[in-house]
């Protein structure tokens, strides 16, 4: 059942977002995390007639939402979906190839702020975190079942945490004896496993564990590699992608998975010519990700850590990745070209 508090989320880098998405008002877009709307808004602002929209998310409050604007706007679609399953949806809107997809990743305000979500220790709520609460596992119920090593594992590796080991002992210590039942029990366990002079002074000790385990409940991870590999397939060519992440493990695999399509080429430097011919399947429209400004982080703290980045589908020329390319008997002029279309990138 929906949650019915209604709380606001104001979009990050929203115009930046929006300019780098739409290139054609006739187009067809993605928006992969719809959130409260922001975001699909002013794109359909910026759409014409014949424009058309789909969006998903995986939490229901926000699939309600755009219940509610789908009525008001036929050129609009929502999804219940995660993203790792876009090409589903894009199948089901009876779409192949899109003009542009964007993801505004991580939790919105509402699922932040309210305190039965279990994001936050700010507020007491229970052990869920589950951005989708009518599938999955909640935090509690992943506790029962794991180890102190795949705990700590867990907090270090999606926290960048350092006193990981403890903090995953003092939690499910507290979890056997019945007094891990609330965020603010969690709050507490990851307070005192630190040592002293780690609790005051920077971020909450709880902040990067809290954080850690959010990505293990919901599997971002995962869904970003599924995700945005689907994305990039189902881009016409010239197509736009933007992603804003909000920390550094997220930016890093986008940039990583962009990267490995912008330089596809894995031949080693030294090669005079291309012989693997893997071309290009994307460039960067703009190499550095781009980041609020001070007016805007000044009246959205919440867009102090945001990133976007931005990359457009290239045409690929189907003699590009003639799998003869690997023939010693090919052209020197057709190897050539691989190894022109590696140099430009
Ligand atoms: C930062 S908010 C997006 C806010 C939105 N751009 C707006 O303007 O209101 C992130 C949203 O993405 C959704 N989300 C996160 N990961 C998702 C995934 N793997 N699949 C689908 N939705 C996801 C969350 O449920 C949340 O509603
Ligand atoms: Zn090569």
């Amino acid at each position: 059942m929906p949650h019915t508090q209604s709380v606001e989320h104001i979009p990050v880098l929203a115009n930046e977002f929006i300019d780098a998405l739409c290139i054609d008002p006739d187009g067809t877009y993605i928006d992969a995390t719809f959130g409260r709307g922001g975001h699909s808004r002013m794109l359909l602002k910026r759409l014409s007639s014949k424009g058309r929209l789909i969006a998903l998310d995986r939490d229901p409050d926000a699939v309600a939402v755009g219940r509610k604007l789908e009525a008001e706007d036929s050129r609009f679609k929502i999804f219940h979906h995660d993203f790792a399953s876009l090409e589903e949806a894009i199948h089901d809107a009876g779409w192949h190839k899109v003009s542009a997809i964007g993801f505004d990743l991580g939790v919105s305000s509402p699922q932040f702020d309210q305190p039965n979500r279990g994001f936050s220790f700010q507020q007491s709520g229970p052990l869920d975190m589950r951005m989708d609460f009518e599938h999955g596992q909640p935090l509690s119920q992943l506790l029962k079942h794991t180890s102190e090593k795949e705990l700590a594992q867990v907090i270090r590796d999606f926290g960048d945490e350092r006193y990981a080991m403890r903090i995953a002992k003092a939690i499910l210590r507290a979890y056997k004896t019945n007094e891990m039942n609330t965020t603010l029990d969690l709050e507490n366990a990851c307070f005192h496993a630190v040592p002293k002079q780690a609790r005051y002074g920077g971020a909450h000790p709880a902040t990067r564990t809290f954080q850690a385990l959010r990505i293990w409940v919901n599997d971002e991870y995962g869904q970003i590699k599924t995700g945005v590999q689907a994305a990039m397939k189902h881009l016409k060519p010239g197509g736009r992608l933007a992603i804003i992440s909000f920390h550094s493990g997220e930016d890093r695999r986008i940039r990583d998975m962009i990267e490995e399509e912008v330089n596809a080429c894995t031949c080693p430097p030294q090669f005079p010519i291309c012989v693997c011919g893997r071309v290009a399947s994307m460039r960067w429209v703009q190499k550095k990700p781009i980041r609020a400004s001070e007016e805007e982080i000044a009246s959205n703290p919440r867009s102090r850590s945001s990133l976007l980045r931005i990359a457009e589908a290239v045409q690929v020329d189907p003699s590009q990745t003639d799998p003869g390319q690997n023939d010693p008997g090919q052209s020197d002029a057709k190897q050539m070209r691989g190894k022109q279309m590696r140099a430009k990138q």
